[in-house]
């Protein structure tokens, strides 16, 4: 497989939100409908897009169904991992096409893999019911090192919700610890032929290094939190332009990102 793959990554929708979310400024629906409708006119087209978690504010079927609706213009496989504000059984109830999750996977998971193009896409599901940090519990980081196993040296892009690393933004620090990170970290080093890490959670593009891989964290398709790194600074959203992440790979050079307004620009003017 020569060929570029192509991946869009959209990241905590959070369709859900009511009329007055953020004084009024921002409709998540409609900013989720937007990001579809941007990939969806992406060319070439992505051969498959991922959802890095937080698809809706509360978890409930209804907010799915809306997801569902929103997703329905993307005609290439669309994958996705709960994020803090979802219900992973909800979630795998109403979008089992985007979640097809591992018989073996641990009970109550939404761990999977699957292969696009010349990777393995291998999800893991990161959520700690009730609570905003992330985990990845030894039965889950057993479950990834037979995955991992299984793909027998082959490249793999690893996706979830929770970043394993801090970022300097404190008030997000506070509520985005991964337990379970150095596991990962060593199960990542150990296979050798991670291409990556895609997470979101963050709602701000963030890349860093992670086990001896890229990893990336996708902006929110909605709304933002503001960049601020003073010690002790509030945790303020923000409503920045946003973005898609758009990750091209080969397998001779691995993963080049590339982050895409989704709001349109026209045509271009030639120079
Ligand atoms: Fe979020």
């Amino acid at each position: 497989m020569n060929a570029p793959l192509l991946i869009a990554q959209l990241s905590d929708p959070h369709v859900g939100t009511g009329p007055d979310f953020l004084g009024g400024r921002m409709d998540t629906r409609a900013a989720l409908q937007q990001a579809v409708a941007h990939v969806a006119a992406l060319r070439p087209a992505p051969d498959v897009v991922l959802l890095t978690g937080d698809l809706t504010e509360r978890g409930s079927a209804a907010e799915y169904a809306q997801v569902l609706a929103a997703l329905a213009p993307l005609p290439m496989p669309v994958y996705a991992v709960p994020g803090n504000h979802d219900d992973p059984k909800v979630a795998q109830a109403a979008l089992p096409q985007c979640m097809p999750v591992a018989a073996d996977a641990p009970s109550g998971a939404c761990c999977y893999r699957v292969r696009v193009g010349g990777l393995h896409l291998i999800a893991l599901d990161t959520v700690v019911p009730m609570r905003s940090h992330g985990a990845l519990p030894p039965v889950q980081l057993a479950w990834l090192a037979r995955a991992l196993g299984a793909c027998r040296g082959e490249p793999v892009l690893l996706f979830m919700h929770h970043p394993p690393l801090p970022t300097g933004i404190e008030a997000m620090d506070a509520c985005s610890l991964l337990e379970g990170g150095d596991e990962l970290a060593a199960l990542v080093r150990a296979h050798g032929a991670v291409q990556g890490i895609l997470c979101g959670h963050l709602h701000r593009p963030v890349q860093m290094q992670f086990g001896g891989a890229p990893l990336h964290v996708a902006p929110s398709v909605s709304h933002q939190i503001r960049l601020d790194l003073r010690p002790g600074a509030p945790l303020l959203a923000q409503l920045e332009p946003p973005k898609v992440s758009l990750h091209r790979w080969t397998p001779a050079h691995g993963l080049c990102t590339h982050s895409s307004y989704v709001q349109d620009f026209g045509q271009g003017v030639p120079l």
